[in-house]
This record gives C-alpha cells, structure tokens and sequence, in this order.
C-alpha cells in the first residue's frame, strides 16, 4: 500500500444510510470509544475518513450503531450524523482490521494496585488485532504511556501475532491525545497533534493520516519521543497544581487570599501561567501518567522527584480539607462525627459527567470514616455506578437540590464547581459552606458562613 492509497476520498453525504458502511468503505478502525476515542473517530468521520470504531463493550457498540451518545458532552445528533453519511459505525469484530489501512488504539491505561502502569489494555488490543493486521498497516497508539510503550512491547506483540515486522511489513507510530473534555475552545481539529513514528517511512505515513482531519501536525523524531511530550505536558500540570496547592496552605496560614493572589499575579503578561488549587488530583490523567515515567525512570538508574513532590503535596489535599471541615463544624460547636456533610460536584472537573479517580470520593471516604454522613449533590452524576475503587458507593443517588434538602445538611463541602449549581442559593440556604474551588466568590454571603479550603 502506498502514502497515496491511504488518503480517502470523502464520500458525498448523500451516499448510503447504512449503519454498517461495506467493507470496501471501511479504511481506518479505531479501538476504544471513549472520551478519547468518540470523539477522535467523529472528528476522521466528519474529515471524510471511513472510520469503524471499534470496543470490546458491546453496549458502546450497540448505543453509537443506534445513535446514542453514552458521553455528556457529545451529541446524539452528532453520532447520528456520521452513521447517516454513512462513513462511521461500530463494531466488536476485530477480524475486521483486515480491511483496514491504518488502525488507532484508544484505549485505558491506568495504574495497577501497586500503583505501576498497567498496560494490559494495550496489549490485549494488540493480540486482538495482530491475527488480522495486513501488510501495509499503520498501527497508531494514542493511549498515554510511558516512553519505549509503543516500540518495545507493543510492536513485540503485533510482530509475534501477525507474524509481520515493524517498519518493514506494516507501520508502527505514537501520537498522543489532547482531550478537554467540556471544553468548548477544544476541538480535535484544531489542537496540534504531535506524531512519532517507528520509522521515517511510519512517521511520514502516520503524518498524512492525522493531516486528513487535524490542522496542525507536529512530527517529532520517534515513537518514544511522541510518548515523552505527553507524559511532560501531564507532569507540568502536576507539579504546578502541587505548587499552587502548597501555596493555598501557606498564604491560608498568613491569612492571604490564595485565589485572589493568583488572579493578580496572571495580570503579568509573561513568564506566569495561572493554576489554580483544589481538594486534590482527580480524573484520569493527572494523578496517572507522571507515575508512567516514575516507574520507567527506574529502570535507567533515574529518580523522578519533582513527579513524587507533586504526588504527596497533591494527596495531601483531601487531608487538608477534611481538617477545615472539622474547623469549620468546630466553629458551629459540632464535630465531623454524627454531622451530616453534602458534598456539591462528584465529577473530577466542572461541567463534565466523568467522576472516575475523582478526589470527591475520597472526601466521602475520609469524612465517612470518622463519623459522618456523606452525601453527595452532581447533577451529572445522578447515581454512582459500580467501580472496583469505590464499589461501597454503588447506587448512592445524588441528593435533590431544593431548600429543605440542602438546609437538612449540617455543612455543604463544594469539591467540584459545576456552572450549572446555583450557587447563591446555596448561601441561601445552608449555615456552612466549605470551598474549595472559590465558587461562592460572587455570591452574597454573610460572614463566617464560607470556609475556603
Ligand atoms: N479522557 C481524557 O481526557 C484523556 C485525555 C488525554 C489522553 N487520554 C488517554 O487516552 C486513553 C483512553 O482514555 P479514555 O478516557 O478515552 O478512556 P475510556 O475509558 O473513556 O475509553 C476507553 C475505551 O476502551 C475500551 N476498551 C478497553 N479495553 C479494550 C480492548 N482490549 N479492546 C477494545 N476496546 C477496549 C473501553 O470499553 C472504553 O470504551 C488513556 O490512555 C488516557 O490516559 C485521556
């Protein structure tokens, strides 16, 4: 297959309304619709790409073929769109990669109980796809990993299964992943894509297929390379919300406005980049990846200490915020213990549906175990769904938001400031507020009732 070959012609979008395009016009797969995945597969779809998504989660599979969104911030209608134009739709076949000029691998890669990377996901997608690889495919992975992930054990995988060689028989490259969920300044065309090949030849391959939907491609000189980008720009936002996070406890301490310290403070317009302090590290990103390079560091005799800094400062959090809660109880003469506390935003980020490693649940935790009664009020997350981490949670519902039910807590905890909570109600309404996010800036309050924390 030549570099040629691989540029699809977009297909008019009066052509065929089938869910399921022919085989003949399926040209990329990409595995592991999820947040990353969706919307990378919709963004190809839309570029005039033939894209068939695939996942192990038949659900998934089933909901897209349908037209349904399982992601907040993704539409229906936009799914619907691009099984209309005929040019996506979902499988669980992998025997289907054989029709495939280049296949994206989307798919987790979280830490183990150790807390060491678990690449499991990739290689099991690997061994799916090996039996089925074709001379001349592209193999991308975009799942953030650690540097080597995609030239070591990934291409060990596809080889022993395919029987084909990296490089030579079909094209190995990395290209990480710039998801924002919610964010609407973030759109998959327009954020650059950075791409790293096994081989020039890869790089060049892997380059023209991104350049087909992505505006801006930057090529750099290896898989390994492309993998390195991603973990820093990761580690950067670690250390720097540790940062800003110790500083939150230093300027409290001096009875100094963090917020209002770094609101300043971005006035500069050079050399400042605003941060801003939390109730500890949460979604799937931040409080993983830089242990990706931890782990792998060590085996070139390197420590990372920065990465382990911004670790311990950032779970110290939650910690943290406990004490100001018992603090603030204190000041009502009551105690953790026997108090009901309601805990304002589960999801790990504002305005997004996604509550997976989100420090809201250690909160829970932590106020659970010494005494209280955790609830929890997300209007995007309205009952908590089964997880290996936080199974005990399973079924809580979140509680309504009205008057009477909001003034029955003893305090209200705001651990993630969704825009769509009223917040002057909730001074309003309830005695004690702890904040975490500044969220009751605006709002008219009386004095002592909001605790930032
Ligand atoms: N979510 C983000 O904002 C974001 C941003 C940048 C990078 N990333 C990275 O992208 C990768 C994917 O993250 P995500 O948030 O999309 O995960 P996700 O959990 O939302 O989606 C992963 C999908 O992969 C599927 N899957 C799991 N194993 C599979 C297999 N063997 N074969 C086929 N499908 C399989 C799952 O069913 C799921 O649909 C991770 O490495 C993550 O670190 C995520």
């Amino acid at each position: 297959m030549n570099m040629n070959q691989m540029i699809v012609a977009p297909l008019s979008t009066a052509q065929s309304a089938t869910v399921t395009p022919p085989a003949a016009q399926a040209r990329i797969a990409i595995v592991g619709l999820g947040y990353v995945g969706l919307p990378l597969s919709l963004q190809f779809s839309r570029s005039g790409v033939n894209v068939l998504g695939l996942d192990i989660d038949s659900a998934k599979v089933e909901a897209l073929n349908a037209g349904r969104s399982y992601i907040k911030h993704i539409e229906s209608d936009a799914i619907k769109e691009q099984l209309k134009g005929g040019r996506f739709a979902a499988s669980a076949d992998f025997s289907r990669v054989r029709e495939m000029q280049a296949v994206i691998i989307c798919v987790p890669t979280p830490l183990n109980k150790n807390r060491e990377p678990d690449i499991s996901y990739i290689l099991d997608t690997g061994r799916a796809i090996a039996p089925h690889l074709q001379k001349g495919t592209l193999v991308v992975l975009e799942s953030t990993t650690y540097p080597g992930t995609t030239d070591e054990d990934l291409r060990a995988v596809l080889e022993k299964g395919s029987g084909l060689k990296a490089g030579d028989d079909f094209h190995l490259a990395f290209s990480p992943e710039r998801e924002d969920p919610a964010n609407p300044d973030s759109k998959v065309a327009t954020i650059p894509k950075v791409v790293g090949g096994y081989t020039p030849a890869c790089l060049e391959l892997a380059t023209k297929l991104y350049g087909q939907a992505i505006k801006t491609i930057v090529p750099v000189s290896s898989c390994r390379a492309a993998e390195a980008t991603k973990l820093t720009e990761n580690i950067f936002r670690s250390v720097n919300i540790a940062l800003v996070n110790e500083l939150k406890l230093v300027y409290s301490a001096m009875d100094i406005d963090v917020w209002e310290v770094i609101a300043a403070a971005k006035t500069k317009p050079f050399g400042f980049m605003a941060f801003y302090p939390g109730p500890g590290l949460g979604g799937h990103c931040i409080p993983i990846d830089p242990f990706y390079l931890t782990w792998k560091a060590r085996e070139f005799g390197q420590h990372t200490k920065f990465i382990e800094l911004a670790g311990e400062v950032n779970t110290a959090m939650p910690h943290y915020v406990v004490e100001r809660v018992a603090e603030a109880l204190n000041a009502h003469r009551k105690s953790i213990n026997g108090s009901k506390i309601l805990i304002v935003g589960l999801a790990y980020k504002p305005n997004v549906d996604d509550e997976r490693e989100s420090p809201s649940y250690e909160l829970m935790n932590l106020l659970s175990k010494r005494g209280a009664a955790a609830a929890y009020h997300d209007p995007y997350v309205p009952v908590i769904k089964p997880t290996r981490e936080h199974g005990h949670w399973a079924g809580t519902k979140s509680v309504p938001w009205d008057h009477a039910t909001i003034s029955s807590f003893d305090l209200i905890l705001i651990s993630t400031n969704h825009a769509c909570v009223n917040y002057q109600e909730l001074a309003d309404w309830s005695r004690c507020i702890v904040d975490t996010r500044n969220a009751m800036a605006t709002c008219q309050t009386k004095p002592g009732q909001v605790w930032k924390a």
